[in-house]
C-alpha cells in the first residue's frame, strides 16, 4: 500500500522533491506525506529522534510541504545566527495574530527592527540588571503569599496551574506594580488556549477567532494593560518601580496601543514557559534527592548569611542556577521553533542550496543532549555547570539554546532565569515539592508542559 501511496505522491510532488534529493528522510506518502511519523510519539521527540536516524539534516513533508528538521549545532548556527538575514518568522504568525496582537513573536523586519530596540521596548531599558535586582523582594512578596496556602492545602496539589497563577502574578506586579489589577488569570488562560488551538489548526484554514467568551477574555485582559498604561500617564509616580513606570520616564515614542500589547506579550512569551521550565525542575529534583537535599542546605545557608538575598546569591555559582540550567538543557519547554528562507531569495545551508520559503525546524533536544559534547548526556547533573562549565556553555550558544540564539534570542531570557530561580529558591528553601503519579506531556502555545502532575509540599523541619 505504501508503494502505491509513495508512487502517488513522486508523480504529484516530482518536481518539488527534486529540489530536495539526496536529503535523507522519511517516505512520503500522498496525499498526507510524512505526518502519519507523528502518531508514533510526541512530534517534538520524534524530531530529535530523526537524528539518530538520518543525521543533522533530515526532510519531512507536511502534506506536499517540505520542512528540513534540524538536529546539527552547525546547522542551526548558520539559520539562527550567521545567515539569519536569509530567514524570517513564517509560523505560527497567521495563528497567533489575532491573539497576541502586535508583539515581537510575530513580526519580521523591518518592522521588527523599528521595536526591538531601546526606548522601544520595556525589556530595554537602560540600567537592566539593577532594576531586575530591585524586584526580588516583588516576586518573593507573591510567591510567599501562594506558598502560605499551598502549604496549608491538605493532600496534593495540580502543581502547574499553582504555578502558572504564581508566574502570572509574578509577571504583572513586575511590570505593573503590586497593585496592578490584572484581567484575571482564567481569561489570560482562555486567550492561551486559543492560541493553542489555533497553532495546532492547518495554516490555510485559520478564520478569525468567532467565540464571544474569548473576545470578551481579550478585553478584560488588555483592558487591564490599558488602564494600566492610563494611569502611569495621567498620575506618573516618580517613586514608582514597576517596568511600565521606569520604562516612562525614560521616554519612548511608540504609542500606547503597542505598549498595552506589550505587557501583554510577558504572559505569551513567559508565563506558559516559565512554569513548564519550574515543574519541569521540581520533577528533575523529585527522582533526584541527593541533589534535592545539597539545594536545600544550600539555600538555608544562603538565607541565614543573607535573608534579603539579591541576584548575586542565586547567580551563576549558586547550586539552583546549575540545577535550573541542566533542568533547561535536559527538557527545554520550547523544544522546536520554525524558520522559513525569505521568499526574495535562496540561501546555502550545509552546503545545499534552499529554495525561497523553505521551511526549516529548529530542534533543541538531541543537541542538548549530544554524547559529542556533553557527558552521560541524558544524565542529570547539575554540577556539569560548575568550574567553567557555564562559560563554555553560555545560553544561545552551539549546545545549549533553551531561549533560541542570535538576533531573535528570547528578549525575555534574563527575567525568566531570574524569576524562575527566585520562585524555587523562595518554595524550595521552605518546602519539599514531592510530585507523584502520571502526568502527560501537551504543546501549549508552542511550549511543552507537564500537565496534571500531582504535587504535596512537605514542610522543611526547622
Ligand atoms: C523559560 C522561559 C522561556 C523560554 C524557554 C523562552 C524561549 C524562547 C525562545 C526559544 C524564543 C525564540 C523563538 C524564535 O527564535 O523563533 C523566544 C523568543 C521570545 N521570548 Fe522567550 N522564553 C521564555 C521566557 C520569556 C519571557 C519571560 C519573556 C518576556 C518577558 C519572553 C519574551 C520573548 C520574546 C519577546 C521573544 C521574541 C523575540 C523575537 O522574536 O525577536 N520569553 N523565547
Amino acid at each position: 500500500m505504501a508503494g502505491i501511496f509513495g508512487s502517488l505522491f513522486r508523480m504529484r510532488y516530482g518536481a518539488l522533491m527534486k529540489k530536495f534529493e539526496g536529503i535523507p528522510g522519511p517516505t512520503p506518502i500522498y496525499p498526507v506525506g510524512t505526518v502519519t511519523d507523528f502518531a508514533k510519539g510526541n512530534p517534538w521527540d520524534i524530531c530529535a529522534d530523526y537524528e539518530k536516524q538520518y543525521g543533522g539534516m533530515t526532510l519531512v513533508w507536511f502534506g506536499g510541504e517540505p520542512t528540513l528538521v534540524l538536529n546539527d549545532p552547525n546547522l542551526i548556527r548558520d539559520v539562527l545566527v550567521t545567515k539569519a538575514d536569509d530567514y524570517y518568522k513564517d509560523y505560527p504568525i497567521k495563528a497567533l495574530n489575532p491573539v497576541l496582537r502586535n508583539t515581537l513573536f510575530n513580526l519580521n523586519s523591518p518592522e521588527l527592527d523599528k521595536l526591538r530596540k531601546p526606548h522601544s521596548h520595556p525589556l530595554l531599558i537602560e540600567g537592566w540588571d539593577q532594576w531586575l535586582n530591585s524586584q526580588v523582594p516583588v516576586i518573593k512578596s507573591v510567591v510567599n503569599r501562594h506558598l502560605s496556602n499551598m502549604l496549608a492545602t491538605e493532600g496534593e496539589l495540580e502543581i502547574l496551574d499553582k504555578i502558572q497563577r504564581i508566574c502570572f502574578e509574578v509577571f504583572n506586579s513586575c511590570t505593573c506594580g503590586p497593585d496592578f489589577e490584572d484581567g484575571g488569570f482564567e481569561n489570560f488562560y482562555k486567550i492561551s488556549e486559543m492560541a493553542t488551538f489555533r497553532m495546532a489548526t492547518p495554516q490555510a484554514v485559520l478564520i478569525p477567532p468567532i467565540s464571544p467568551s474569548f473576545h470578551n477574555s481579550m478585553r478584560l485582559h488588555y483592558g487591564a494593560y490599558e488602564k494600566a498604561v492610563k494611569k502611569a500617564r495621567q498620575n506618573p509616580d516618580p517613586a514608582a518601580n514597576n517596568l511600565l513606570s521606569v520604562f516612562l520616564r525614560q521616554g519612548t515614542e511608540i504609542s500606547d496601543t503597542q505598549l498595552v500589547d506589550f505587557l501583554s506579550e510577558f504572559h505569551a512569551g513567559g508565563n506558559i514557559s516559565s512554569a513548564a521550565g519550574i515543574v519541569n525542575t521540581f520533577a528533575l529534583l523529585n527522582s533526584h534527592p541527593e541533589v534535592e537535599k545539597k539545594l536545600h542546605r544550600e539555600l538555608t545557608e544562603m538565607i541565614r548569611q543573607k535573608p534579603d538575598y539579591d541576584v548575586a546569591s542565586i547567580g551563576e555559582t549558586s547550586l539552583v542556577d546549575h540545577v535550573l540550567r541542566e533542568s533547561l538543557r535536559l527538557i527545554p519547554p520550547v523544544a522546536m521553533f520554525g524558520r522559513n528562507v525569505r521568499k526574495d531569495r535562496t540561501t546555502t545551508l550545509g552546503g545545499r542550496e534552499l529554495p525561497p520559503n523553505t521551511a526549516v525546524m529548529i530542534v533543541m533536544k538531541a543537541v542538548q543532549r549530544s554524547a559529542s559534547h556533553w557527558k552521560n548526556p541524558d544524565q542529570f547533573d547539575p554540577d556539569r555547570w560548575a568550574n567553567g562549565g557555564i562559560e563554555s556553555n553560555p545560553v544561545g550558544s552551539d549546545y545549549f539554546f533553551p531561549f533560541g540564539r542570535g538576533p531573535r534570542m528570547c528578549l525575555g531570557a534574563k527575567i525568566a532565569m531570574f524569576t524562575m530561580k527566585i520562585i524555587l529558591a523562595s518554595i524550595l528553601s521552605k518546602a519539599a515539592v514531592r510530585t507523584s503519579g502520571s502526568s502527560k506531556s501537551v504543546l501549549h502555545c508552542g511550549v511543552i508542559e507537564t500537565k496534571e502532575l500531582k504535587a504535596a509540599l512537605v514542610p522543611h523541619q526547622r
